[in-house]
């Protein structure tokens, strides 16, 4: 059993020992690889004890201001090393010794393929050597990598490059200097024989920046999407940020073996090369969009995470939150603004709202934490970019601005804490928001209820919104929040729209109009102003009128989606309900309206998938749901036929962009419900000209289990099989098939050559697609599903906890599940938890969800 404590944000103490520099030694080995780290420490208070964290290690030497400590004069134990230090100023240099080619967590010093490289954010730098492993210690890092020189050519660390040359024994080595002091998580090492893509950008200082991506040997074409994004997102955050690259040299390494997208380490980003590589024969549009979008994410954390870091891991949406929520605004400045947010609150209600009612719900800056991994959430990074957009809608672009630029100049080089950063805005703005500030610890997804009046004597619009956040089991008091609602009243005769930013500050409170000769079809919450959720109930009409009239495109697109959802319930209990035509006539009038965005329709057709239709759900019972949604979906194929035909037709008939091919796929979608289409699905398929083309055609198949099907998979595996990134999606395609013989099916992709747990993606593109992806099998009332991920977690355990933790999601919601599924769900977790070796990520998880 691994010891498994709690920390609190309460417990917050400065630290009270300095490191001002480290010099890092590396011999690198695949198994025996040796850590010489020597460190300028000064003792801050009158405590001598210097407790030093360390897992994973084997300790060799220990010396303190040139004396060699003998086993009695330190306390070694699993988590760390304890020392006396009476000097105020001292040196310590430690030895230690560690082995990359068995570190299956991918946390510290591993292998990936044939390279070594390092993953240290949150705390997997205590797995290279003993250290004071908190985001507040901050040090100036020099790195000397030592390794075989034919095998491992290229040896890159943080910073800029200071020295290199040869060695005895066919051995090189290479010394870097990074003059920015940094928390260790920032550390990166990476060595390999690398494909190399060079460029450069000139900043706005007039610095020249080498700009480098490395990619495994062979996959040079596919990077230059990757540093394309890289030159827009530097020229970007100079444009809107007045941000600007402060070293020589950006260097980023792409490669297969990784947890999540990709890490911000100082000068040296490691991205899974899921979020590098793309070339149109490979790569799908939504593929290009993520390699862009991540590119920017991780160059915006060199301000946002680097320069300006967190005090404490509690603090983790300060960099999250904001990075997040500035690559989404470079995605909306890089595409269409509407489409981008739409894309972004689907993640939020599919998913983070669901997490918000989970077991696991937490506030955007946790109290307490056993596992740091398991903070790395939809919460603290989406809901905490909600949070951040929320302070930019209440203040404005530019005073927004200046409170960045005051963050800026108040905290460069600092590790900070969330309070720190709305103190900035509130003092750069005059806004108040103090209230605002339980965004920061309450926990949950509000509800927003709405009533409304109109009075036909004083012609005076009122409307009423109260708030209501439901009690979690950590937290059962919850308070009023500061909420900011865009709101729209559209004038039914004339057409005429009105904008209003609305401050909701209290339980509940009231908002009166004038001068409308009728009551006006409110359009509430545009832009998605809140993460909150809504209660207001409208009229297919009103609806209607929003969709077809409201300014705000985010409101056109959630009227739509309300319709969906009010029919989608309306089935759930009567699945014989009659579908009303009106509903094929208003989604006939977006598909026929040639004033609408191409790919806006495409969002307007989508339905909301099964995880956001659950999560409203009182009780949940996958079959009806998932009935639910297939018989709405056939009345609309049906009723929508020749529109959908005619729009599919006109994509494929004229020039083709990413915004046809996504109208194209989910024209395909509907289409592939009828048999008479069916050789359209083959046909897509066939004269596919890139990978979003045969990957529409491969999920229409799949999602109507086409017979088809099988013959279009083995020819796509066939042309893919080389190609570890496409096969993913191949697993995640088998993942999601429909067929009476699916489990013995997955039985066999567990079993081919090329599945491993080791590595993330190809586990995740398997098993997380499949409890994901295929409800109606996850879901099987025989609980084959649940007992399928569950054997894979057992085995993923111990080999790469941090995954494991991830894809045990779909089982901590057990509650919400009707009892018979309740009780399979749940026996999976009791299993679990008697496993004698269960990781802290695990434990920390099923406890929460079983306790
Ligand atoms: N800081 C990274 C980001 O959001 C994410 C990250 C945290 C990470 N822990 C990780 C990435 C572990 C890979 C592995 O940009
Ligand atoms: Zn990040």
């Amino acid at each position: 059993m691994t010891q498994s404590t709690t920390r609190y944000l309460s417990d917050y103490k400065a630290p009270e020992f300095q490191i001002s520099t480290v010099n890092l030694t590396f011999s690198l080995n695949d198994t025996e690889t040796h850590v010489v780290n020597e460190m300028a420490i000064k003792r801050l208070t009158e405590n001598t004890q210097l407790q030093l964290d360390g897992e994973h290690l084997t300790l060799l030497k220990v010396t303190l201001n040139g004396e060699q400590l003998s086993a009695a004069q330190y306390q070694l134990s699993e988590t760390g090393l304890i020392l006396s230090l009476p000097e105020e100023d001292n040196v310590l240099v430690i030895e230690t010794q560690i082995d990359p080619l068995n570190n299956t967590a991918l946390e510290g010093l591993f292998k990936s393929g044939d390279a070594f490289c390092t993953q240290c954010e949150a705390e997997g730098f205590r797995r290279i050597t003993y250290y004071m492993d908190r985001p507040d210690v901050m040090a100036t890092f020099t790195t000397k990598v030592i390794a075989e020189q034919e095998q491992f050519p290229q040896l890159l660390s943080n910073g800029n490059k200071v020295d290199s040359g040869q060695l005895d024994g066919g051995k090189h080595f290479v010394t870097w200097h990074d003059p920015y002091p940094k928390p260790a998580y920032l550390f990166a090492l990476v060595a390999g024989d690398f494909d190399l893509l060079s460029d450069s950008f000139k900043t706005s200082e007039g610095r020249n920046v080498a700009l480098e991506i490395f990619v495994d040997k062979g996959n040079l074409s596919k990077a230059h999407h990757a540093m394309t994004s890289l030159k827009k997102s530097m020229q970007w955050d100079e444009e809107v940020f007045g941000l600007a690259y402060d070293l020589d040299i950006y260097m980023i390494v792409a490669v297969d073996f990784f947890n999540m997208g990709a890490m911000e380490n100082k000068g040296l980003n490691v991205f899974n090369s899921k979020y590098v590589l793309a070339n149109e024969d490979t790569a799908t549009d939504t593929d290009y969009f993520n390699v862009e979008a991540v590119i920017a994410h991780e160059y915006f954390h060199n301000w946002t995470g680097n320069r300006v870091t967190c005090r404490d891991w509690f603090q983790l949406s300060l960099k999250e939150g904001l990075t997040v929520f500035r690559d989404q605004q470079f995605s909306a400045d890089m595409h269409s603004a509407a489409v981008t947010r739409i894309q972004n609150v689907r993640v939020l209600r599919a998913h983070q709202f669901a997490e918000d009612a989970s077991p696991m719900a937490h506030p955007i800056r946790p109290e307490k934490v056993m596992e740091m991994n398991n903070f790395y959430t939809l919460t603290v990074y989406e809901k905490g970019s909600e949070v951040i957009r929320m302070m930019h809608t209440l203040l404005g672009q530019e005073n927004f601005r200046k409170g960045m630029d005051l963050y800026f100049e108040r905290f460069d080089g600092m590790a900070v804490t969330c309070d720190d950063f709305v103190n900035a805005m509130a003092d750069a703005s005059n806004k108040d928001l103090s209230l605002f500030k339980r965004w920061y610890s309450q926990s949950g997804t509000p509800m927003l209820s709405v009533n409304e009046t109109f009075d036909d004597g004083s012609k005076a619009y009122k409307i009423e919104v109260s708030q209501l956040t439901e009690s979690t089991k950590q937290q059962p008091e919850k308070y009023p929040l500061h909420i900011p609602i865009k709101v729209e009243l559209i004038n039914g005769s004339t057409g005429a729209v009105e904008a209003h930013l609305l401050e909701l500050t209290s339980e509940s409170q009231v908002w009166t109009f004038d001068g409308y000769e009728e009551k006006p079809v409110m359009a509430f919450l545009g832009d998605f102003s809140a993460p909150v959720k809504v209660s207001f109930e409208q009229s297919d009409d009103e609806l209607i009128t929003i969709m077809q009239k409201a300014n705000n495109t985010f409101c056109q697109w959630d009227a739509g989606q309300k319709l969906f959802t009010r029919y989608i319930f309306r089935l759930i209990e009567d699945p014989n309900y009659q579908l009303p035509e009106q509903l094929i006539n208003a989604f006939k009038d977006v598909l026929s309206n040639e004033a609408l965005d191409t790919a806006l329709k495409a969002e307007q057709l989508t339905l909301p998938g099964f995880g956001e239709i659950a999560d409203n759900a009182k009780v949940i019972e996958p079959e009806k749901i998932i009935d639910a949604l297939n018989t709405l979906k056939q009345f609309l194929a049906n009723g929508l036929s020749e529109h959908l035909l005619t729009a599919y037709r006109n994509c494929q008939s004229g020039e083709r962009t990413p915004q046809t091919r996504s109208l194209a796929s989910v024209c395909l979608s509907y289409l592939a419900v009828n048999a008479a289409n069916h050789e359209l699905v083959e046909a897509h398929y066939q004269a596919g000209e890139n990978m979003t083309e045969n990957l529409a055609a491969l999920n229409a198949a799949t999602n109507q289990g086409l017979s088809v099907r099988d013959s279009l998979m083995a020819d796509f595996e066939r042309k893919w099989l080389d190609t570890t990134l496409v096969m993913d999606k191949w697993f995640s395609l088998q993942a999601m098939q429909q067929g009476d013989d699916t489990f013995e099916n997955l039985k066999a992709l567990l079993a081919r050559e090329d599945f491993s747990l080791n590595n993330p993606n190809r586990a995740r593109s398997l098993i997380g697609a499949f409890s994901m992806n295929n409800p109606k099998h996850f879901h099987c009332s025989t609980g084959r599903g649940y007992e399928f991920l569950g054997d894979q977690l057992e085995k993923l355990n111990t080999i790469n906890p941090q995954v494991a933790a991830r894809l045990i999601t779909p089982l901590l919601a057990f509650k919400q599940y009707e009892p018979k599924r309740q009780a399979m769900m749940k026996a999976q977790l009791v299993k679990l938890r008697s496993l004698d070796n269960l990781s802290k990520d695990l434990t920390e998880k099923i406890n929460a969800a079983l306790d």
